[in-house]
């Protein structure tokens, strides 16, 4: 039941034209630029072979859920077909691809990530809230010194064998009353995870009330959202209208998506979040209830819930990233 749900949500959004068209467009273009700026050898690769290459990969998913638009519930079979981790792999991938996001993906992402946010970590101690993977709790348990102790929480383990032997790791579903954990953490993250929680006030509000016990007194979360932003409300915030202003100049595909109105930006996020997930990230087990919002209606969900704003740092559709959405930081002191 759950999934045919979800497989509604993703065809309400792909049978809106102009998300459909954006979504594809900014895929194709920036798998080949990704590839271009991530790929170990890039300098031996030809770009026009390699937006080709691009371009068939996205045209061909594209094409195949248009096949079976009529039947919801071949959607995530599909997913588990196109999966960027199912063995023997689709004759979508090609190694340009694989090479370069398995670099992007255990180096280049984790540092930029850190990059974001490393003016924001706090105390000794940091946990990981919807690790996945894991990968960047282990990199900033190398990276980031004044971490004496890191660890990772998801409600599914991920991890590869390597990242195991590195990390703590509870698995907990934090979406269930009371569940938090019994360790205390001075800063937790919570990247692209709050979507994949719950579509609800009462279902988020759970999740970040288990968080709030899980932090120290004084402690820090940091989260990372796709938000959507409507013209009205960036209207009535200065500030995040300078971040945009400055962001435009060199994000074209952040102006296109600005010029959406909220259902058609909501649409094009539900879009890119299942196919990146999906595809790319190839775990298209996780949950995907689209609870996604505005920033105004994640600071009164975050307020609601026993924490205070320090921070909105937009970040917009990251030139360089493979998955590209619309990108916001919220860094918050537990009240
Ligand atoms: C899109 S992935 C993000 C993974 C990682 N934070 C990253 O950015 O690469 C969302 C993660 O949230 C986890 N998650 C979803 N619901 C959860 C819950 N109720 N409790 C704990 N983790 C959850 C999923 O299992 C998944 O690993």
């Amino acid at each position: 039941m759950r999934r045919i749900n979800e497989a509604h949500t993703f065809f309400t959004s792909f049978t809106n034209t102009k998300a459909r068209k954006f979504v594809q467009e900014i895929l194709k273009k920036n798998y080949a630029e990704a590839i271009m700026v991530h790929h170990p050898e890039a300098h031996l690769l030809e770009k026009e072979d390699v937006t080709d290459k691009c371009q068939y990969l996205v045209d061909s998913v594209f094409q195949r859920i248009e096949e079976i638009q009529a039947s919801p519930e071949e959607l995530f079979p599909l997913f588990a077909q196109l999966s960027r981790n199912k063995q023997p792999r689709d004759k979508i991938w090609f190694d340009e691809f694989l090479q370069a996001y398995q670099f992007y993906k255990h180096q280049r992402k984790l540092n930029r990530r850190y990059e974001k946010i490393k003016n924001y970590l706090h105390g000794s101690s940091y946990c990981d809230i919807g690790c996945g993977g894991g990968d960047f709790v282990a990199f900033l348990k190398h990276y980031h010194q004044p971490f004496q102790q890191v660890a990772g929480i998801d409600v599914m383990d991920w991890r590869t064998e390597a990242v195991k032997e590195e990390i703590g790791f509870q698995m907990l579903d934090f979406s269930q009353p009371d569940t938090f954990s019994k360790v205390k953490y001075d800063t937790m993250s919570c990247l692209a995870v709050l979507h994949h929680v719950g579509n609800t006030d009462e279902a988020q509000g759970i999740f970040l009330q288990n968080i709030r016990k899980s932090l120290s007194e004084g402690g820090r979360l940091i989260i990372e959202e796709d938000v959507i932003l409507p013209e009205d409300e960036l209207l009535r915030h200065q500030e995040y209208q300078e971040q945009i202003q400055q962001l435009k100049e060199y994000q074209i595909n952040l102006s296109d998506f600005l010029q959406f109105d909220y259902a058609t930006q909501k649409d094009c996020i539900i879009l890119i979040d299942f196919l990146a997930n999906a595809l790319a990230v190839g775990v298209p087990e996780m949950a995907f209830p689209c609870g996604f919002r505005s920033i105004e209606a994640w600071t009164d969900i975050l307020e609601n819930n026993g924490f205070s704003i320090s921070k909105v740092k937009i970040a917009g559709f990251v030139p360089g990233n493979f998955n590209q959405s619309s990108h916001v930081y919220f860094v918050l002191n537990k009240k």
